[in-house]
C-alpha cells in the first residue's frame, strides 16, 4: 500500500502520486490532489465539491489560537510558530484521542485547512498588522496570499501558489515523512504525526533550503554578480542550496516545472532579473559539479519555488511553512498507511551508517 502513495524513478526523473504523473496533477486542484492522497483516487466532482466545502469550513483558528500567535516576533521562522502552534490547537480537537478512521479524516480536514491561517495570523500579526480571516470563496492557494496580503491575488498568482502545494504535496519517504511515520507508528495521534513532520521539514538540508536559496539569490542581487559569487561559495567546498538530491540523479520534474511557473511570473510581471539571476546560478553550479565530480547536480524542489516566492514579495522566514502547507497531505496519507500496518517502526542503529 505505501509504495502507491508516491512512485519516483530518480534516473528517469518521473514523479507519480498514486499513479498520476505530476505532470498531470499539476493542473489540478491542491484539494483535489489532497483528496487523492489520503484516499487513494481522485474523487469526482461531489466528492470535490464536498471535500473543499469541508476544507473551507474548517479554516478559522480560534482566539485562544490567535492569544499564542500574537506572542510570536517576525525575526524567527514562521516554522517555530507553527510547530508549537499546530501542537497546541490539537487540545480543542474533539476527535484528538479517536483513532477510528471517520475521526482521523476529521482531524486530517482541520490540519489542512488551519495550518495556512495560523501561518497568515502569525505573519500578519508580527508585522504589526491585524490578521485576516479567511475567505471561503477562495482556492486554498488564492485564499492563502489573501489572509496574507490582506487583497486577492492575481489570477496567476493564485494558479502558481495552487501548483506549488500540489508539487509540494508528497515525495515518498523523505526526511519529514519518515518522521511522521515513526511517529504514526507508535500510534501516537495524528496532530503528533505531523509535528513531526513540521519539525523535520524545518533543516536547511530538507525543507528549509528554500529559505536559504531566496537569502542567497537576494545577496547576489543581479545575473552579473551570479557566477563569482557561486565560484567563490564552491572554492570555500560551502554547499549551494536547491541543488543535489539524494534520489534524482536527473533534474527533478519538480525542479522543471518550477522553473517554467517562475519563468511565467517574471514574463508577466516585467522583471526577469531574478530569473536570470538564478539561471546564472543554475548553470555555473551545474558546469563546476560536472567538473568537479564527474557527474551533473540539478536543481531540486527548493530552488525555483524559491524564486516565485521572490516574485510575489514572500519573505524568506515563510518559506518552508509554505512548504508545510503543501507537504501536510503526504505526511497525513503516510500516517494513515501506518496506522493500518500497527507496526512499529524500530531500525537498528548500525543501519544509520547506510543513510
Ligand atoms: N552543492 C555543492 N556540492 C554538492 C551539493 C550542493 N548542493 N549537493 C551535493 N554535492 C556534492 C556532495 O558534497 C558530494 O561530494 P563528495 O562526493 O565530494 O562528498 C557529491 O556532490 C555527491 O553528493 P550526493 O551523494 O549526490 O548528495 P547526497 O545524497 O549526499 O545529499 C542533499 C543530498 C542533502 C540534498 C545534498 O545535495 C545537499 O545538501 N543539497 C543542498 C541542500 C538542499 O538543497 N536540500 C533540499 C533537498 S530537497 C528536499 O529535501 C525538499
Amino acid at each position: 500500500m505505501s509504495k502507491n502513495i508516491c512512485f519516483i524513478d530518480g534516473l528517469e526523473g518521473i514523479l507519480k502520486y498514486r499513479e498520476i504523473d505530476i505532470n498531470q496533477l499539476v493542473d489540478l486542484s491542491y484539494d483535489a490532489v489532497s483528496y487523492l492522497l489520503i484516499q487513494g483516487e481522485l474523487p469526482g466532482d461531489k466528492e470535490l465539491a464536498e471535500y473543499s466545502a469541508r476544507l473551507q469550513g474548517e479554516r478559522e483558528i480560534n482566539r485562544e489560537v490567535m492569544d499564542v500567535i500574537r506572542m510570536y516576533k517576525l525575526n524567527i521562522d514562521a516554522m517555530e510558530a507553527l510547530r508549537t502552534v499546530v501542537s497546541f490547537i490539537s487540545q480543542f480537537d474533539p476527535d484528538l484521542n479517536d483513532s477510528s478512521t471517520e475521526a482521523n479524516m476529521r482531524k486530517s480536514i482541520r490540519l489542512i485547512a488551519k495550518i495556512p491561517t495560523i501561518i497568515a495570523a502569525y505573519y500578519r500579526v508580527a508585522s504589526g498588522k491585524e490578521p485576516v480571516p479567511p475567505d471561503r470563496s477562495l482556492s486554498h492557494g488564492a485564499n492563502f496570499l489573501y489572509m496574507i496580503r490582506g487583497s486577492k491575488p492575481s489570477k496567476l498568482e493564485a494558479e502558481v501558489i495552487e501548483k506549488d502545494f500540489i508539487l509540494s504535496a508528497e515525495h515518498e519517504l523523505n526526511a519529514s515523512t519518515f518522521s511522521s511515520r515513526v511517529t504514526a507508528s507508535t500510534l501516537a495521534d495524528l496532530y503528533s504525526a505531523v509535528v513531526s513532520g513540521l519539525c523535520t521539514l524545518k533543516g536547511p538540508l530538507h525543507g528549509g533550503a528554500r529559505a536559504e536559496v531566496m537569502t542567497m539569490i537576494q545577496e547576489i542581487a543581479c545575473p552579473e554578480n551570479a557566477e563569482k559569487y557561486i565560484l567563490e561559495k564552491m572554492g570555500k567546498k560551502e554547499k549551494i542550496m536547491g541543488f543535489g538530491h539524494r534520489v534524482y540523479k536527473t533534474y527533478d520534474p519538480r525542479g522543471t516545472l518550477f522553473k517554467q511557473l517562475s519563468k511565467q511570473l517574471a514574463e508577466a510581471k516585467g522583471d526577469m532579473h531574478w530569473y536570470e539571476t538564478a539561471e546564472v546560478i543554475e548553470n555555473t553550479v551545474v558546469r563546476e559539479l560536472v567538473e568537479k565530480k564527474g557527474k551533473p547536480i540539478y536543481p531540486n524542489v527548493d530552488f525555483y519555488s524559491a524564486v516565485i516566492y521572490m516574485y510575489m514579495d514572500i519573505p524568506p522566514q515563510l518559506a518552508t511553512s509554505i512548504f508545510a502547507i503543501g507537504r501536510v497531505s503526504g505526511w497525513i496519507a503516510h500516517s494513515f498507511d501506518q496506522y493500518e500496518k500497527k507496526k512499529i517502526i524500530r531500525p537498528r542503529a548500525f543501519m544509520l551508517d547506510e543513510c
